[in-house]
């Protein structure tokens, strides 16, 4: 069978792409912006370039039709702290991705502790085994309500214990796997 993506509505453009592009990390992004601590979920996440190191994150609109937080906090403070989820966090996971107003924190709403690494970026999501510190490098105008953000790696937080003198680092993240999530297991070099 072959299907015509001409044909799909977005409801189902999306329902395929998202169960067939597997496993996806899951960017866990924390923002900040006015002293208020924005905490949301992303899977169109993916890793550009090394050199530079970017990765893209691709973010839409809210139901009343403006920017996502996460979205405008960046365009506006150009910074973001990448966190990733263990298994454990998958509830505090699901729950920031609950649709709140600008001006109320996620960190706050669903107790959600977080940790100031450096002052100069939002800070981790406490209990993270590492955080990627990134700037706003550009935008992708791709014509649609969705936009993939640009964002360059600066420097990275790893828990001490988890990574070695040669930077080999052991994490277990999850990661979307269809509808549900799954473990992704550490592999040495
Ligand atoms: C696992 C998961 C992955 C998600 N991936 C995306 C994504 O890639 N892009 C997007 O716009 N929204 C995505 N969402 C929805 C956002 O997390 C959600 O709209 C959130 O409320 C945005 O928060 P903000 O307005 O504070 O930025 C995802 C949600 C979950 C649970």
């Amino acid at each position: 069978m072959v299907i015509n993506y001409s044909e799909l509505n977005d409801t189902k453009k999306y329902k395929l792409m998202s169960q067939t592009i597997i496993p996806r990390p899951i960017a866990w992004i924390v923002t900040q912006q006015n002293k208020i601590i924005n905490i949301a979920p992303f899977s169109y996440f993916a890793p550009l370039s090394s050199n530079p190191p970017l990765v893209v994150v691709s973010i839409g609109h809210k139901d009343d039709d403006t920017p996502k937080d996460t979205r405008a906090n960046i365009l506006e403070t150009k910074k973001a702290t990448i966190c990733f989820a263990k298994i454990e966090d998958l509830e505090k996971l699901i729950l920031s991705s609950n649709e709140l107003p600008k001006d109320m924190s996620e960190a706050y709403e669903f107790s959600i502790n977080t940790v100031t690494i450096t002052e100069d970026y939002p800070p981790i999501i406490a209990g993270s085994q590492t955080a990627l510190f990134c700037e706003f490098h550009s935008f992708i105008d791709i014509q649609s309500e969705t936009l993939p953000l640009i964002l360059e790696i600066k420097s990275q937080y790893v828990q001490e214990d988890l990574c070695d003198e040669k930077l080999n680092i052991k994490i277990d993240n999850i990661c979307r796997i269809g509808k549900g999530f799954g473990k992704v297991e550490s592999i040495e070099f």
